[in-house]
């Protein structure tokens, strides 16, 4: 057995320990077949479909591949109970969640045989959903890309892994072999990346903008609360700049045109995303503005990802985005790193051959 074969490819039946996580508009099926296929575990970056579109996108990765793959699922949704009809009626191996799941939820889905797996950004988060019963857990430091909390890596990960027993995945800054062993010494069973994955061959975000990716240095990010009130990491650009320096109102009045806009792009109403706005409200205490701007977000990421028109949208980015410069595909992607993770393993230990791992075995 591999050295780096860790009690995460046993729980989701993969090869690598190595997640490509869901990000909205970004790791559509294209994406997620290509990882899971390679080895990795792919998440379907779902929250910005409607239900139809993750059917198909389900349905998609299904013909590409049969290897497990997860769908990433927004707590807060007003059609959560559909998505997660879905999911089990699908089979799909794992549900991972922008936002701290319910405990009906992961009941639900766990009955259902589906995997539960949030995100977190504090250590006691990850100790109240490992409360709740999920099956493993996404430790984002603050250096990760899109909404992302204030402790970096480095401190996270060792905290969350000495604070819950089940697997640990870390997340934020990970790009490399070295960096998936630096997680595996801190506790963790794997590691999670949306930049990396971001920058493939098989990632359908426009060239243009994946030019501006690659040409982002390490400090050339921002953590910015003015898209939708949450902490989100993006690169900075003038459209930020002028989101910062703005004033309430005009944040406002540019959410609502580009809410419209969506809704009328989507097919939706304004009712609709009304509606979305108040289901938010349920969940968060912030002012029906924001929610407003937060039932917006979608709409300013579609702008880049898929439309490729940065001066209207949003970046997220992890600060790993600085020392990313090329556009591998996913399959050599995953190969390098696993071969660069061995020889690691092996220059560390260098007495023995590449299974030296018998203090990593219990990760
Ligand atoms: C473009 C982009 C979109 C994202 N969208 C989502 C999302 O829809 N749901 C989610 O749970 N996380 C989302 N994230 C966060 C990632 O899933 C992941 O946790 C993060 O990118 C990890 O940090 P890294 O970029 O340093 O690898 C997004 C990140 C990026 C870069």
């Amino acid at each position: 057995m591999s050295a780096l074969h860790t009690r995460l490819c046993d729980l989701l039946g993969v090869r690598y320990p190595i997640i490509q996580t869901g990000m909205g508009w970004v790791s559509g099926a294209r994406l997620t077949a290509a990882t899971s296929a390679a080895g990795g575990f792919g998440i379907l970056g779902a929250v910005t479909m409607t239900i139809p579109e993750l059917e198909i996108a389900i349905a998609s990765v299904k013909a590409k591949t049969d290897q497990p793959f997860g769908v990433n699922l927004r707590p807060d949704q007003a059609d959560l109970d559909g998505r997660v009809a879905i999911l089990v009626r699908e089979k799909v191996k794992l549900a991972s969640f922008a936002g701290p799941p319910s405990k009906d939820v992961v009941a639900k889905l766990r009955a259902a045989g589906i995997l539960t797996m949030p995100t977190v950004g504090a250590r006691r988060h990850a100790e109240k959903m490992a409360a709740i019963g999920v099956d493993a857990i996404i430790a984002q430091g603050g250096e990760g890309g899109g909404h992302t909390g204030e402790v970096p890596t480095s401190l996270l990960l060792p905290e969350v892994c000495d604070a819950v027993t089940i697997p640990v995945i870390g997340a934020g800054g990970f790009h490399d072999g070295r960096g998936l062993i630096a997680a595996l010494a801190y506790g963790a069973s794997g590691i999670a990346m949306g930049t990396r994955f971001l920058l493939t061959q098989e990632s359908t975000v426009p060239g243009t903008v994946k030019d501006l990716y690659v040409q982002t240095s390490v400090t050339g990010t921002v953590v910015t609360r003015h898209i939708d009130g949450a902490p989100q990491r993006v690169i900075r650009t003038d459209l930020i700049d002028g989101l910062e320096r703005a004033g309430r109102l005009r944040r406002l009045w540019r959410a609502l045109g580009n809410a419209f806009r969506f809704r009328r792009a989507t097919g939706g109403t304004r009712l609709g995303l009304l509606r979305e706005a108040l289901a938010m409200q349920k969940h968060q205490q912030l002012p029906l503005s924001q929610l407003l701007m937060a039932a917006n977000a979608p709409m300013m990421t579609r702008a880049t990802m898929i439309e490729g028109r940065p001066e209207v949208g949003i970046l997220p980015t992890g600060q790993v985005v600085g020392v990313i410069d090329e556009l591998p595909t996913v399959a050599a992607l995953i190969d390098r790193i696993i071969a660069d993770a061995e020889a690691t393993l092996a220059r560390l230990h260098p007495s023995s051959t590449v299974a030296p791992t018998a203090s990593l075995r219990s990760v």
